[in-house]
């Protein structure tokens, strides 16, 4: 249902509380059209991910974005009033440091991304950091697992919690966010056996990625379920639904080649004037008649 305006639009806590009911739908969208496109086909949750770090700008990590990249973002989704919950990604360093810093932050992605709830990477050290945002009235999704911005810590993009130990952390991580108030985990990148661990024993709703089917709900990044991420390496966990980006270098190539043959433009694609406006102007633009104006001018 793409009118935000008519529909009733998803809130963090109808989110929380469809824990054990229904399965939660949650994709990315970067822009207004990826957005309709999401809401048109019943996302429940709209992310901007900071992904869009490597799936639309062209960086290699998440690291490169910033709040400001963020906000810019997450404003031209929300722009498009979307059924679903927007959710504002953290980037990096923008919840890493102070409290005050992660509200003023998380801030900016409500007043001026106009998102109605943030996300943010990592367990019980960010536990400070989430009572905070939560403090301020701004409901928070937590992301656990294989959480992209620690890539350099993690020693690069691999699955985790593959070790008890490991897992067992992760539960605890788990349990911390629940008792902070999150209204829902993001798993990325973890066993299935964690995932459904962590599913049974928190009260807040999971979303996987990467993380098994044992999940309250599941989450694609847009790009890579419609095949939109031309030639892109696409990870184990992902299905891809289309290939947009082969329709879209069709279309281009039979548009390339109606401008060769002269098939495009056609009369329904053009603009014509008043018969009479035509016959004057075709008079007035005598090539003779331009040639004297112009010697007169010079002479
Ligand atoms: O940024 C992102 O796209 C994400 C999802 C993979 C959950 O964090």
């Amino acid at each position: 249902m793409a009118d935000g305006t008519t529909a009733k639009r998803i809130t963090a806590p109808a989110i929380f509380a469809m824990k054990g009911t229904s399965k939660i739908k949650m994709v990315t969208a970067y822009d207004a059209p990826t957005a309709r496109i999401a809401d048109r086909a019943g996302a429940d949750i709209i992310l901007v991910g900071d992904s869009v770090a490597n799936v639309v700008l062209g960086y290699d990590d998440t690291l490169a974005v910033t709040i400001d990249d963020m906000v810019h973002h997450t404003a031209a989704v929300a722009r498009t009033r979307p059924r679903a919950l927007v959710v504002g990604d953290m980037p990096w360093l923008s919840y890493h440091s102070s409290t005050k810093d992660t509200v003023a932050n998380a801030g900016k992605l409500i007043r001026e991304g106009r998102a109605s709830a943030v996300k943010l990477e990592g367990g019980r050290k960010r536990i400070p950091m989430i009572a905070a945002v939560l403090d301020a009235e701004i409901p928070v999704m937590g992301h656990l697992g294989l959480t992209p911005q620690s890539v350099n810590s993690m020693g690069g993009y691999k699955v985790q919690g593959k070790e008890a130990q490991a897992a067992y952390e992760m539960i605890s991580d788990a349990h911390a966010l629940a008792d902070a108030g999150v209204f829902s985990i993001v798993l990325e990148g973890v066993p299935d056996v964690v995932a459904e661990i962590v599913t049974r024993e928190v009260p807040v709703p999971t979303i996987g990625i990467g993380a098994g089917v044992h999940c309250d709900g599941q989450v694609l990044v847009f790009h890579d379920a419609t095949g939109l991420g031309a030639g892109e390496y696409l990870p184990k966990f992902v299905r891809q639904y289309a290939n947009l980006a082969d329709d879209a270098v069709a279309a281009l190539e039979a548009f390339f080649a109606d401008v060769e043959s002269g098939a495009f433009p056609s009369e329904a694609e053009t603009y014509h004037m008043p018969r009479e406006s035509e016959e004057i102007l075709r008079n007035l633009s005598n090539p003779s008649d331009h040639l004297m104006a112009d010697e007169a001018m010079e002479g």
